[in-house]
């Protein structure tokens, strides 16, 4: 059985001295200790003091983005060796505002993903369509080339512990979240695909999170979905009593 992940995107928001106060409060007001596997991904400059903050805690620390290179002259990037040291456990990879904003593509996105492996850092690639596509019926085309592209030359060993997000950009940051019945049909989608990519075993082990303006009251719906084994919380990720409380629709 694939153990749900609920993973924290805070993007750009979050000083170290907010970041401690967050990790308190979500201490506090999830007491009993979340029933599912936790990832918070700050901004990289709050990296090390979470390190600490979380030591011992049943949350686990992940990056927003990484560089594909070991070490050199890559002016302003991080590499998989920095993250690594720091106990960066997942990496988010190929959000819709980094391929938007940075201009990163699949390829780099390839690369970044192979590099995050080597290292046993585990990615969260992230794929989805755009309003666009989504209203020409083309969300599922889209999301297959995504992830042909993300999956090219990697090697079956360690690719189980790869962990998808679908996110469809018309959701994020939008308030106008996915259906449930539409993501569970597009991540049944992925799974088919990964099944003629990796295998049947493996495709199985590889878990599918739905993200995109979940939020306390929709979190739940997507979490009885078959194929969605967790979610990637963008802006009700930064508000403890909110992250805690979709923490909390996890139940068995
Ligand atoms: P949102 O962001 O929850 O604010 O929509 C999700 C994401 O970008 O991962």
């Amino acid at each position: 059985m694939r153990e749900k992940l609920i993973a924290a995107n805070w993007k750009m928001n979050g000083t170290i001295a907010e970041a401690l106060q967050f990790i308190a409060a979500l201490k506090f007001e999830s007491k009993s200790g979340p029933r599912c596997e936790v990832v918070i991904c700050p901004p990289f400059t709050v990296l090390y003091a979470l390190d600490e903050a979380l030591s011992g805690s049943p949350f686990k620390l992940g990056a927003q983005n990484m560089h594909w290179e070991e070490k050199g002259a890559f002016t302003g990037e991080i590499s998989p060796e920095f993250l690594a040291e720091l106990n960066v456990r997942y990496v988010i990879l190929g959000h819709s505002e980094r391929r938007q904003y940075f201009s990163e593509t699949d390829e780099m996105v390839n690369k970044k993903i192979a590099a995050a492996l080597d290292k046993t850092i585990t990615p969260i690639v992230c794929v989805g369509e755009t309003l666009v596509e989504h209203e020409a019926g083309q969300t599922v085309t889209k999301v297959r080339g995504q992830m042909e592209k993300a999956l090219k030359n990697l090697s079956a060993a360690g690719m189980e512990h790869l962990v998808w997000a679908y996110e469809p950009i018309w959701a994020i940051g939008t308030g106008k979240n996915a259906t449930a019945q539409h993501a569970q049909k597009v991540a049944s989608e992925m799974r088919t695909l990964l099944e003629t990519k990796c295998g049947k075993s493996v495709a199985e082990t590889m878990r599918i999170l739905y993200g995109g303006s979940v939020k306390a009251n929709n979190a739940g719906d997507f979490l009885k979905e078959k194929d969605i084994d967790g979610l990637l919380v963008g802006s009700a990720s930064v508000d403890p009593k909110e992250f805690a409380a979709i923490l909390s629709t996890i139940t068995a």
